[in-house]
């Protein structure tokens, strides 16, 4: 079932000076199974939308409703809610405490009043899921490279198996390498039956990952469409300050010199296979 913002406004701080609105008017319905990325200039809205869709926020007005639930409802019991839809703060392994990463791992799941046994097969499944070695949960998750720690975090949230899982920006402060590892995990979920929500600052993973992408401006939906459909409007992205993928930086100077390339390019292999297929024509061409 899928999420589903009904005209949802945020006021933090209400009737004080430091009174602001965080979200005004925002309605979307984010389907099952999709991967969705949020992209917006600092300060839009990103990470106050997200907590609404596991309760950790609740709308000023308007409603949130997750499988049918309504999450302003007293009745809407949210524990049940948060085990459905997880959420992996920034930063994430500022929040690992275990003494082992089996104990940090299972905290999830144990609060769930499940068997030890089941508690163990779900950390097991996490770990092998996040990519960790199985021989590594009787280690202390401090001391862990930054890459690791966050796999920890992941997989924390990931034995509560839930069917949403909503990431704010889960690639911040790591090297290419760790950037990369995340993502490509990330991005198998959907394939699991999972809805992802990828709160990002770049572009380029947007483009390479999303189905759709929903750009906030000032506390509103602003922009909302499949990356082809978000990236082909670049002036208006670069208005409110954001940027596009390298690759659409890239086709449109190739296009300023000539280059007759498609007006869909967002992702390098795109533009790869783009412009070897212009060169080929262009060797078809001179053969003629
Ligand atoms: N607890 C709070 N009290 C008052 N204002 C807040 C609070 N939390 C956030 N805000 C304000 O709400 C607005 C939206 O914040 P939010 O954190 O959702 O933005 P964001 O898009 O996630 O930004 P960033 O890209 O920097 O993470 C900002 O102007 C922020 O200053
Ligand atoms: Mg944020």
């Amino acid at each position: 079932m899928p999420i589903v913002f009904e005209a949802v406004s945020h006021i933090y701080q209400p009737g004080t000076p430091f009174e602001w609105k965080a979200l005004e008017d925002v309605s979307l319905t984010i389907p099952d199974g999709e991967f969705w990325g949020i992209i917006g200039p600092t300060g839009s809205g990103k990470s106050t939308l997200i907590q609404h869709m596991n309760g950790l926020l609740r709308p000023t007005s308007g409603r949130v409703l997750v499988d049918g639930l309504d999450l302003s409802d007293r009745k809407t019991d949210l524990r049940k809610v948060r085990q459905r839809v997880g959420l992996v703060f920034q930063y994430p392994e500022h929040q690992l405490f275990g003494e082992t990463i089996f104990e940090d791992v299972a905290f999830g799941p144990r609060n769930m009043q499940l068997d030890a046994e089941e508690v163990e097969r779900r950390v097991m499944t996490a770990l092998e899921r996040v990519g960790l070695p199985k021989e590594m949960k009787d280690r202390s998750p401090f001391g862990l490279s930054g890459g690791q720690a966050r796999r920890v975090a992941l997989a924390g949230v990931l034995a509560m198996e839930p069917r949403v899982l909503i990431l704010d920006e889960p690639t911040a402060g790591l090297d290419p390498q760790g950037r990369r590892e995340i993502l490509n995990l990330v991005g198998r979920f959907p394939e699991m039956g999972m809805t992802v929500v990828l709160v990002s600052h770049s572009m380029d993973d947007v483009a390479e990952y999303a189905d759709k992408v929903l750009v906030m401006h000032r506390g509103r939906v602003h922009m909302l469409g499949t990356p082809r459909e978000l990236f082909a409007r670049r002036a208006e992205l670069e208005a409110i300050g954001l940027g596009v993928p390298a690759a659409v930086v890239l086709a449109d100077k190739l296009r300023e010199r000539g280059w007759p390339l498609p007006p869909d390019v967002v992702t390098m292999d795109q533009a790869v296979a783009a412009i070897k297929a212009v060169l080929v024509g262009r060797k078809e061409a001179e053969g003629l």
